[in-house]
C-alpha cells in the first residue's frame, strides 16, 4: 500500500485529537483513504508541556523547517488558533509545497482571500471542514452535496461553547462557572471572549456564507450579539412562554428568486420555539438548518467542539487530500475568488422579525399604556405581555419595579430597536430594555 506523509502544526485540543485518531487508528484510516497515512512530525511551541497523546520519540520538536524542508511530507494539519503567528505558518506550508487543512475560523473569516489566492498560484490546496461546527459535516455537504441548489436560508448554532452555557444555564448554574467547564472540557477558544460575544459564531457565519450564497461578507460587518447579554430571568420568561434561548447565526436571501434584494445575515440571542430541532439542541452540540430550493430544509447536528470531534473533521480532511479528492474540489469552487457569485448583505434595518422585550418598569397605572403607545407609533403590534405581581410585599408602593415582558408581531429591526430607544427614555422605565428576535 502506498505511504503519504503528513505532518502537525499545532498539538493542543485538536492538534492531540488529530495525533490520536492518526496514531491509534491508522489500519482503519488506511483502509478508508486506500493508504497509508504516515505521521512525520509534530510541531509545537513549548516542548516541556505534556501532550495527550503518545507521540513517538523523535517527532516531537519545535522547528517547522522540519516540515518545510521535507519535500516527502504532502499534507500538514495546521492546528494553531488566532490568526499571528498561524497566518505566516499557513503561508510558509503553502509555499514549501504542502497542501494544509485548517480548523482555524477566525484566520479564514479575517485572511481567507489572501489565503485561497496564495494556493490556487502555488497550485496548492486548503481544506477547512473542522473551521465550522467542529465534527459536524457542514462545508462538504453545503459545498459539494448541496451544490444542484440555490441556497435560500441558513439557521445555524454554530458555537458550541455559548450552546453549553444556555444549556448550563436552563439547567440553574450560574454563568461564571459555565464559562470555566467549557474552558476546561476544551470547547472555548484561547480567549473565550469571541465564543460569548458572538464574534466566533460571526466568523463561521461569513465562511458558510462565502460557500452557500458567494457573499463577500466580512465577519466584522455581521451585526452580532452574544450570550453574555443573555440573563437568566430571560431564560425564565423564555420558558415560560414556550420557548428557549439560542445563540442563532442566520444568513437568508431577502428575496429567494432576487438575489440582488441581498442577504440577511446577523448573529443573536434569539428565541426558539420549544420542539423545534434547534431548541432542542443541547450541550456543546452544534446544528445547521439549510433550505435549498430543490432539496427543501435539511438540518444538521452533532458536536461543534470538543478534541474528538473536531479531530475526526480534520482527519476527514487529511484523507481526501491524501486521496486527491480536495484538489480537485478546491480547484472546482473557486473559492473566495473573484469567480464566486456575489450578494451584497441588506441593511440590517429593513429585516423583519418578532421581538420579545423585557423591560424593567415603575408599578405604577400609566405605565403599560405609555409603552403600548411608543410601539404603536412604530406600528408594532402586541402578541402578548407577561407582568407578574411585584414580590416585595409592603413595600412603597411608587418604588415598586416589576418586570415587563412583551412579545411582538412582525416588524422591523429598525422599528424595533427605535421604538425601545424611546421606550428607555420613559422616566417610568429603566434603561436597557432587552430585545431579542423571535423565531417561530
Ligand atoms: P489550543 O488548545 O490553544 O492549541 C493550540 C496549539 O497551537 C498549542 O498546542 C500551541 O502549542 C500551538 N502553537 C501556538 N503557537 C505556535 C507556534 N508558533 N508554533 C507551533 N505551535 C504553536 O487550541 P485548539 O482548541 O486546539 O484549537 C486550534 C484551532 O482549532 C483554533 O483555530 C480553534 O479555533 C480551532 N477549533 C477548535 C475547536 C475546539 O473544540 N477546541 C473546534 C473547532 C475548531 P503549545 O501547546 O506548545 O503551547
Ligand atoms: N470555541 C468554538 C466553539 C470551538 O465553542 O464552538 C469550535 O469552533
Amino acid at each position: 500500500m502506498e505511504t503519504t506523509k503528513v505532518a502537525i502544526v499545532g498539538m493542543g485540543t485538536v492538534g492531540t485529537g488529530v495525533a490520536r485518531l492518526l496514531l491509534d487508528h491508522g489500519d482503519r484510516i488506511a483502509r478508508h483513504a486506500g493508504r497509508n497515512l504516515s505521521l512525520e512530525q509534530v510541531v509545537v511551541r513549548d516542548l516541556s508541556k505534556s501532550r495527550g497523546a503518545e507521540v513517538p520519540t523523535g517527532l516531537l520538536s519545535t522547528d517547522l523547517k522540519r516540515i518545510t524542508g521535507d519535500p516527502e511530507i504532502k499534507v500538514v494539519a495546521q492546528l494553531v488558533g488566532g490568526l499571528n503567528p498561524a497566518r505566516q505558518i499557513m503561508r510558509q506550508l503553502l509555499e514549501s509545497g504542502k497542501d494544509v487543512v485548517t480548523a482555524n475560523k477566525a484566520l479564514l473569516a479575517e485572511h481567507g482571500g489572501e489565503l485561497f489566492d496564495l494556493a490556487r498560484e502555488l497550485g496548492r490546496s486548503i481544506a477547512f471542514e473542522a473551521s465550522v461546527a467542529g465534527g459536524v459535516p457542514i462545508i462538504t455537504n453545503i459545498s459539494q452535496c448541496l451544490s444542484a441548489n440555490q441556497i435560500v436560508s441558513l439557521s445555524g448554532i454554530l458555537n458550541g461553547t455559548s450552546n453549553f452555557i444556555l444549556s448550563q444555564m436552563e439547567k440553574g448554574n450560574e454563568y461564571g462557572e459555565a464559562v470555566r467547564e467549557a474552558q476546561r472540557l476544551g470547547y472555548a477558544e484561547a480567549d473565550p471572549t469571541m465564543d460569548v460575544d458572538g464574534s466566533d459564531a460571526a466568523q463561521k457565519l461569513a465562511i458558510l456564507a462565502h460557500l452557500a450564497f458567494g457573499a463577500r461578507v466580512h465577519w466584522k460587518d455581521i451585526p452580532r450579539v452574544g450570550i453574555d447579554r443573555v440573563h437568566v430571568d430571560d431564560i425564565r420568561y423564555a420558558g415560560e412562554l414556550g420557548y428557549r434561548i439560542k445563540l442563532l447565526a442566520v444568513a437568508r436571501l431577502l428575496d429567494p428568486g432576487d438575489s440582488s434584494q441581498g442577504l440577511e445575515v446577523h448573529v443573536a440571542p434569539t428565541l426558539v420555539r420549544k420542539g423545534s430541532p434547534l431548541a432542542e439542541v443541547r450541550g456543546a452540540n452544534n446544528a445547521i438548518s439549510v433550505v435549498g430550493d430543490a432539496v427543501g430544509r435539511v438540518f444538521f447536528h452533532g458536536l461543534g467542539a470538543g478534541q474528538m470531534p473536531t479531530a475526526s473533521a480534520v482527519v476527514s480532511d487529511m484523507i481526501d487530500m491524501a486521496v486527491g479528492r480536495t484538489q480537485l474540489t478546491f480547484r472546482t469552487l473557486q473559492l473566495w475568488s473573484d469567480r464566486e457569485a456575489q450578494v451584497d448583505a441588506c441593511d440590517h434595518n429593513n429585516v423583519m422579525g418578532r421581538y420579545y422585550l423585557r423591560l424593567q418598569v415603575d408599578d405604577n397605572p400609566g405605565v403599560l399604556a405609555d409603552v403600548a403607545g411608543i410601539l404603536g407609533q412604530h406600528d408594532i403590534s402586541i402578541a402578548s405581555v407577561i407582568q407578574h405581581e411585584a414580590a416585595e410585599e409592603g413595600a412603597d408602593q411608587d418604588k415598586r419595579q416589576v418586570a415587563l415582558v412583551i412579545m411582538t408581531h412582525a416588524s422591523t429591526e429598525g422599528d424595533t430597536r427605535m421604538a425601545v430607544q424611546k421606550i428607555d427614555r420613559l422616566p417610568a422605565v429603566r434603561p436597557g430594555t432587552v430585545r431579542m428576535q423571535v423565531m417561530d
